[in-house]
């Protein structure tokens, strides 16, 4: 689809209803990789803003998930070196990659203040919101 006003407007409601619903859900967004350049870029999300508008490959949580192409549960996030801190309210984080026609294209990025929240279910959970933003995206 071209039409990104809608398709932000939708990513937004997604973002919306998980953080509303989901009490362990407290900063909730969407990172794309931007062009063909090894880097993710901000899209819609709730939550505090952050100053992590642009994301190298590699670096912090949602770098790795770019290259490795895998989910990373984060139970603490003070026992990763490589992360990089939004807000020093988060105690764990979630993201989980969004794959269009078989490439990593971009991912979603949940931050919680709870310490240890996240389990398989969401997991389970988060890759088939990821499926149904694919179905979005493509
Ligand atoms: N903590 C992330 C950066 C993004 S913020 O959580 C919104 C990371 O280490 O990649």
């Amino acid at each position: 689809s071209n039409n990104n006003n809608s398709i932000d407007e939708r990513l937004l409601a997604i973002c919306k209803v998980l953080e509303e619903h989901i009490d362990y859900y407290n900063w909730v967004g969407f990172y794309f990789r931007n062009g063909d350049k090894e880097e993710l870029l901000l899209g819609p999300y709730v939550g505090e803003p952050t100053d992590h508008t642009v994301i190298p490959f590699g670096k912090g949580i949602c770098g790795q998930v770019a290259v490795s192409n895998e989910n990373f549960v984060v139970p603490d996030v003070s026992a990763q070196d490589n992360y990089i801190a939004c807000s020093i309210t988060v105690k764990a984080e979630i993201v989980i990659p969004i794959f269009v026609n078989g490439k990593n294209i971009g991912q979603i990025d949940i931050d919680s203040n709870t310490p240890d929240p996240f389990t398989e279910a969401d997991e389970r959970f988060l890759e088939f919101v990821c499926s149904q933003v694919s179905n979005i995206l493509e």
